[in-house]
């Protein structure tokens, strides 16, 4: 190891002039989502003195809500409050509605002066939006002197809350609500139905509320992954859940539209309907509800009675211009041996069961068409043609709405991972509770643009909008539900609010970092991005070095790091953004983040090495398949490009095709080779399990071997917490040729490994 080079250049932080009037941004109010055009004026602060009198457009309720919530915010700060009075004397803040001079809804300008707070708006929401941006701007001595013209960049800006498989209740809808009108979010997406419990009063269908509103267990992974998957009645000893009475629903929906916010509902079909099944097993392909059945039988006309009788309440409950009928994820399976589908498939034609998913989408979306509604489906509409009308909400990438925008139809981007606030948003291995999937940080959420420049301007309208969501498989409490939203929603305001070439990252990290200790105030869980230290590396094999970076997401913070493996003090070198470690050989990398000179959050460590063996291809005996190749299942254990935390980085081996894994690595020639290590992947919630054992075997011909080594796994293959594990062999000989062999305990069972160092 030497010492590491350090190439200094400056950072720039982008405080842009034109968005903060080329002032520090630590002087004015950090204003999130960032509105289209800011300019601070040097008249200092309004101070807002006793008698300020607010006038509105109209007696609206909402407005009354609207300055409500203002003042509650004045007050908070020691300022006195507004009030609301039908006539502008001096030094009033006035709020007219001018839908000639704006047209964008939810346009509005805002403008803070000595004289008076005036706002202009398009619409009833513009008023919203402009109120919301005025309680961000209050400061302890009043609202500093400002020009601001904003308006929506996107229309639909949500959040979709899955309170199937945990139940949350009024009170904590109600305060996401709240702080969905603070950051300008304009749709709820309420996943209702779901297997984990249906969540609905619907009056003429009283066995979903009765029979499967409550379940046995409140762990996901006892209750669904092991397989137990009962529902208990209402009442029930030990019963988990809850539902909303048609009452509850209602006093919501108007909740959130008093805030400007529409609630979306879901009713998950033809797919993700266990619960259903449960309760009316008729309409199920079987008849009895087997278990593993999750898909209403498409071809027994009682399915669409079921589904007209309960569409029917929901309209009432729901005003949205849009049902969400879900649509992914359907089984399919019961279908192929199903008389009564079959029997479809055979009158309409249809070739596959994808296409007799496309049969029931397009007729359901005909009903609810006929009804005055529109409907949103998951991207998996798509599959065997997309009904007229269908607005398509992209979840898997961006693919599937690039493909409906390319086909005249509405997109709503909600791409995993970065729209998936199920993720880890934190380094996974600093906390020890349960998530689904993979890592998405707020950066990594922020880097999106949901109208990629690859459609034409044409296609490019027909994005209406981005959303977050929220899975709630391994969310059990509020608690953890405010903890995973946030800060990442703020992140997806931005992005559906501000005109991209306004937004950046930098100037984000400093606002987001002031958000969250107003977020704590207000009793918001968030997460406080302390563990989110990044490091990126960058293999240069002309130099023969590895260059690491190191980001964070705090703000301000400082990074100190060491090459030795150990803990890093304030004493020790700093690490600058723009600054990079060099290692030539082998280093432990130790990052750790400093705020006023004290430790925060979880130092972190990295492995570099470059070896010996990087660029030296490997041929995979084994059979090898899939989407997790890291650029080249040849290449990927070798190009010196170690996995992180997060399986999906693009830098793994991932293969479940085959328990065993051969590979054969040629080094080209006879080398003397002191050391072999490879390193697993254990994270059993996505399938992902360490080998039960790994081998090492020599060669100089390629066909005569030596077995050096087999070691087994150490790890438990029941522990459900992420883990990694590092195989390390030393051959001490010389050979040309190297076989790596990974068995899986099982098949099914995915292999992640990543690199294979050879000193
Ligand atoms: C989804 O995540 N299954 C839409
Ligand atoms: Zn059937």
């Amino acid at each position: 190891m030497r010492h590491p080079a350090i190439t200094f250049t400056l950072l720039l932080l982008i405080l842009s002039s034109c968005h903060l009037g080329g002032g520090k941004s630590s002087d004015y109010p950090a204003l999130l989502p960032m509105p289209e055009e800011v300019v601070w004026q040097d008249g200092g602060v309004v101070p807002l003195t006793k008698g300020h009198t607010i006038v509105l457009p109209s007696a609206d309720e909402r407005y009354r809500i609207l300055v409500e919530g203002l003042n509650a915010d004045l007050s908070k700060t020691g300022l006195p409050t507004l009030e609301l009075t039908p006539e502008y004397t001096y030094g009033s803040v006035i709020c007219t509605i001018d839908a000639k001079e704006l047209t964008t809804p939810g346009a509005y300008t805002l403008s803070v002066k000595r004289g008076g707070i005036r706002i202009t708006a398009a619409d009833e929401d513009g008023i919203g939006y402009a109120l919301q941006t005025l309680r961000q701007l209050i400061l302890p001595s009043g609202i500093p002197t400002v020009e601001i013209k904003d308006k929506p960049r996107l229309e639909y800006r949500g959040l979709m809350l899955d309170e199937s498989r945990h139940f949350f209740g009024v009170e904590e809808v109600k305060k996401l609500l709240d702080e969905m009108q603070r950051y300008k979010l304009n749709r709820l997406h309420w996943h209702l139905t779901d297997a984990g419990g249906w969540r609905l009063e619907i009056k003429s269908r009283p066995l979903l509320t009765e029979r499967t509103a409550y379940r046995t267990e409140s762990d996901w992974v006892k209750w669904w992954i092991e397989g137990d998957r009962r529902y208990a009645k209402e009442g029930t000893p030990g019963a988990y859940g809850g539902y909303y009475t048609q009452e509850q629903a209602r006093e919501i929906v108007a909740y959130a539209a008093a805030r400007g916010i529409t609630v979306i509902p879901e009713i998950e079909m033809p797919g993700h309907s266990e619960e259903v099944l449960h309760a009316y097993p008729v309409l199920s392909c079987s008849g009895r509800a087997r278990r593993g059945e999750s898909d209403f039988c498409i071809g027994n006309p009682m399915s669409y009675e079921f589904l007209r009788d309960v569409l029917s309440e929901v309209y009432d409950i729901f005003p949205s211009a849009y049902i969400h009928l879900g649509g992914d994820e359907a089984g399919k399976q019961a279908w192929k041996s199903c008389p009564k589908c079959r029997e479809v498939m055979r009158r309409a034609k249809l070739k596959d069961v994808d296409e007799l998913q496309s049969y029931f989408i397009h007729r359901m979306g005909e009903m609810i068409e006929k009804d005055g509604r529109h409907f949103i489906g998951w991207d998996e509409i798509l599959e065997g043609g997309l009904a007229p009308g269908a607005i398509v909400m992209s979840w898997r990438g961006m693919e599937g709405g690039l493909r409906a925008a390319r086909s005249g139809h509405q997109v709503i981007m909600t791409p995993s991972p970065q729209c998936y606030l199920d993720y880890y948003q934190e380094d996974p291995l600093s906390v020890d509770y349960e998530s689904n999937e993979g890592y998405c940080d707020l950066a990594q959420t922020y880097a999106l643009d949901p109208v990629p420049e690859e459609l034409t301007p044409e296609e490019c309208t027909l994005v209406k909008g981005v959303q977050g969501n929220m899975w709630t498989e391994y969310v059990k409490t509020s608690e953890a539900l405010e903890y995973k939203i946030f800060p990442r929603l703020l992140a997806i305001a931005e992005i559906g609010w501000t005109p991209q070439e306004k937004r950046s990252w930098e100037d984000f990290r400093i606002r987001v970092n002031r958000h969250i200790p107003l977020l704590h105030e207000r009793d918001i869980r968030a997460y406080d991005l302390t563990n989110g230290l990044r490091s990126e590396t960058e293999v240069d094999r002309d130099a023969g070095l590895t260059r690491v970076r190191w980001t964070t997401e705090l703000y301000p913070c400082e990074m100190r790091y060491r090459v030795d493996g150990k803990v890093p003090e304030m004493s020790d070198p700093q690490i600058r953004e723009d600054e990079t470690i060099e290692v030539r050989d082998s280093a432990d990398i130790v990052v750790r983040q400093f705020c006023n000179g004290e430790p925060v959050g979880d130092p972190v460590t990295l492995r570099v090495d470059h070896h010996r063996a990087i660029g030296k291809p490997i041929r995979w005996e084994t059979p090898v398949e899939g989407k997790y190749s890291g650029g080249g299942f040849e290449t990927v254990l070798t190009d010196g490009y170690r996995g992180s935390v997060s399986f999906g980085d693009g830098r793994w081996y991932g293969n479940i095709v085959t328990p065993s894994n051969i590979g054969i690595l040629d080094m080209g020639e006879e080398t003397l080779i002191s050391k072999v290590s490879t390193r697993c992947m254990h994270n059993t919630i996505p399938g992902i399990y360490a080998p039960e054992w790994v081998e090492l075997s020599v060669s100089s011909d390629g066909e005569e071997w030596t077995v050096v080594d087999r070691i087994k796994s150490t790890l438990d293959p029941a522990d459900r917490k992420l883990h990694f594990e590092t195989f390390t062999f030393y051959p001490h000989t010389t050979c040309r040729y190297l076989r790596i062999r990974y068995e899986e305990a099982q098949r099914g069972r995915f292999l992640f490994a990543d690199e294979l160092v050879v000193w």
